[in-house]
């Protein structure tokens, strides 16, 4: 079980967190709940674990509000962020956080699975960050708060890290590292902040595979110079920072959470 947060930075903040109901993104719904935040989570596949997720965070006194939809689909990208505006009034911070794998060797993969992976992990951050920085804009930087708003795009270490079998999932994440260095550039003038969070390998569904089992486990820890495989408390707790006034001078910029991976650890004697 996470530990609490101990601050309540983001108190009275509005937050839509894009596949919100699982993985790294429960961990930030909790922790933006934990700290304050209203929190709408969204879900794509299976209703159930969102509902769930929102009514454990009401429990915890953060009022949170479960919706579906595909952030692929520009549609459904804008209604997200009307929901969220329409049950809570506003929206100060997007994390642009669904994602997918659809691995294979590159001369196997099909076209329709790199257009897929393409289209959720990078068309559908581009989508919903555009649908919140238009209400960013239009709502300007209101009392109490130092930005008009907050969008964190998730990235990965593979946004660096070349990853032989998933070069779809790679294109997409280096995409993301441009897509967010832009929107900073151009939304900064509005006041809006548009930052990059990019774990590496953490304990969730989607690389189960990685870790699950001790010797691929040990061959995981081969890859982290720290030594231990990251839970989702760890990227959930930096995501927050990011996304509080503490960090108010951050902006375009990518912060790694992952152990040393990006430090070429295949160079530890060697070379
Ligand atoms: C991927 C995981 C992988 C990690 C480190 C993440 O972005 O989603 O499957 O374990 O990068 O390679």
């Amino acid at each position: 079980m996470a530990e609490a947060a101990n601050t309540r930075d983001l108190a009275g903040r509005v937050a839509l967190v894009t596949g919100g109901d699982s993985g790294i993104g429960a961990a930030i719904t909790r922790e933006l709940a934990g700290r304050g935040a209203h929190v709408v989570i969204n879900w794509h596949s299976e209703e159930g674990p969102a509902e769930a997720l929102a009514r454990e965070v009401a429990r915890g006194g953060a009022e949170a509000l479960a919706v579906g939809g595909d952030v692929s689909d520009e549609d459904d990208a804008n209604r997200l962020v009307a929901e969220t505006v329409a049950r809570f009034g506003r929206i100060d911070i997007l994390v642009a956080n669904a994602g997918i794998q659809i691995d294979a060797p590159a001369l196997e993969l099909e076209a329709k699975d790199w257009r897929k992976v393409l289209d959720v992990n990078l068309t559908g951050q581009f989508l919903v960050a555009k649908a919140a920085a238009r209400q960013f804009v239009e709502q300007g930087v209101n009392e109490n708060r130092r930005s008009a708003g907050v969008i964190v795009c998730m990235s990965s270490v593979h946004d660096v890290v070349p990853w032989a079998g998933h070069v779809n999932y790679a294109a997409a994440k280096g995409g993301v590292d441009m897509l967010m260095k832009t929107l900073a550039q151009e939304l900064g003038r509005h006041r809006i902040r548009v930052v990059g969070i990019a774990p590496g390998a953490i304990k969730t569904d989607i690389n189960r595979e990685a870790w699950s089992d001790e010797e691929r486990a040990s061959q995981l820890r081969e890859l982290i110079p720290y030594g231990r495989i990251g839970e989702v408390e760890d990227v959930a707790k930096p995501v927050a920072w990011l996304c509080s006034d503490e960090a108010d001078y951050v902006t375009g910029t990518t912060l790694y959470v992952d152990g040393g991976m990006t430090l070429y650890p295949g160079f530890i004697g060697n070379g």
